[in-house]
């Protein structure tokens, strides 16, 4: 039986030239034997006539807030109770700007508006559309809001450009709705997972560091929290909400995070190592401000911090230990010798550099362990944090009794 079987599924449909798209997607969920109700937008109907997916569904499609008939059958209010889950695909850029300030005038942002169903949207646009500070800055307040956002693709636009803004395919969504419903497929798993950079004092006020947001491995944690697992984030300092279901330790060294690790491993059974750790630190903390004298140039001697991932990896019992690779050159080779060095099951390789792989860029990962690799992306984080999520729990699902006895 499908993931989705007897799933009640509201599927809103916003003006683009994607809506077309969401026809394909009501059918595949049908297929998937979700009961589909379609609201659409009056922009939405200018691309795609709501018999299309009154078809497809097998249901009436709703397309305004006041239609005595429908209040007296099935109104805004039974509607948002009605569902498990509201899709809304193809989602404009207007769309996602009424969710963001709590519109309620139109039937669509109203059910949002009163539901306590999960949210999920997948935006289509224009890339520079997309790429507007106003769209970027709704989008994150719906993020952190718990919506969950599906996509964009990247690739070639109905506009003729090509970037950023394409709506995720039918197919896609579906296993991103199936995964909102689970299977749970880290039900009973304690994951321990870091993020984000670390910050290593020189003086009370200066500092070395690097570029990590948190941003990957924050999705990554409420990913895994959805899966079902539990969920341990010991962070390095980053201004991120923390996600919902997720126990967060807040650190600012390696060693810091090394001792926070160290307490939090032996409960884990699956490790991920998504922090930028600083491999070195000053040798010395001075006490006061250190002062600029008249040479020219200064030597700072830095100490070898301890390697948390390497550390995790050599423990016997260990758990499942995925690390990442940030590399400028040469990817894959630098991330096997790393997965080999490490000795990690699992290793993340992902390009880094001037306005790659940090922060909220999309992103691409190719994940390698014994038995070969696999690519996923290049999409936004949160996409390739759920896709991570499926990778890891499929690994450790399949691990024989054998390599578990040799793990313990
Ligand atoms: O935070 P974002 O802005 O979203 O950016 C995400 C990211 C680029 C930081 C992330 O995707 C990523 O690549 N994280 C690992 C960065 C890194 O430090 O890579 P590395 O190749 O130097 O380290 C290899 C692995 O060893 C990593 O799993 C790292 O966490 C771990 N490590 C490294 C050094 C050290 N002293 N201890 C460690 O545990």
């Amino acid at each position: 039986m499908s993931g989705l079987a007897e799933r009640r599924i509201l599927l809103g449909v916003t003006g683009g030239i994607a809506a077309y798209k969401a026809a394909e997607f009501t059918r595949l969920l049908a297929r998937a034997g979700a009961q589909v109700r379609v609201v659409m937008t009056r922009a939405a109907q200018d691309f795609v006539g709501p018999l299309t997916f009154q078809a497809l569904s097998g249901e009436k499609v709703h397309t305004d807030l006041l239609d005595p008939d429908a209040e007296a059958a099935m109104g805004h209010i039974e509607l948002a109770r009605w569902a498990d889950l509201i899709v809304i695909a193809p989602a404009s850029a207007d769309c996602i700007a009424r969710l963001a300030h709590g519109h309620a005038d139109d039937l669509l942002t109203t059910i949002c508006l009163a539901t306590e169903s999960p949210v999920a949207v997948a935006p289509a646009m224009n890339q520079g559309m997309w790429a507007h500070a106003a769209t970027a800055a709704n989008v994150e307040c719906l993020r952190r809001r718990g919506v969950t956002i599906l996509g964009p693709a990247s690739g070639d636009q109905a506009c003729g450009e090509t970037g950023s803004g394409r709506m995720r395919e039918p197919a896609e969504l579906v296993s991103d709705c199936t995964e909102v419903f689970g299977p749970r497929v880290l039900s009973g798993h304690h994951v321990l997972i870091t993020a984000g950079p670390t910050l290593e004092a020189l003086d009370p006020v200066r500092y070395l560091s690097n570029h990590s947001s948190g941003r990957m491995g924050y999705a990554i944690a409420a990913s895994a929290a959805r899966a079902g697992a539990r969920v341990t984030l010991v962070s390095g300092p980053v201004q991120r909400p923390t996600p919902a279901g997720v126990e967060r330790i807040d650190v600012q060294s390696a060693r810091e995070m090394q001792s926070a690790v160290a307490t939090h491993l032996e409960a884990a059974d699956i490790f991920i190592a998504t922090a930028a750790v600083a491999d070195y630190r000053p040798a010395e903390i001075a006490e006061r401000k250190i002062k600029k004298g008249d040479e020219d140039g200064r030597t700072l001697a830095l100490a070898r911090n301890p390697d948390i991932l390497g550390e995790a990896c050599a423990r016997s019992p260990r758990p499942y230990c995925v690390g990442f690779a940030a590399e400028t050159d040469t990817v894959a080779e630098n991330a096997q010798a790393k997965r080999r060095s490490k000795g990690a099951d699992l290793i993340c390789a992902n390009a880094v550099g001037a306005g790659i792989g940090f922060g909220d860029v999309d992103s691409t990962l190719e994940l390698f362990d014994e038995h070969g690799s696999v690519r996923l992306g290049p999409a936004d984080k949160e996409t390739l944090a759920r896709e991570l999520i499926m990778a890891i729990a499929e690994r450790v699902r399949s691990l024989t009794q054998e390599q578990r006895n040799k793990a313990t």
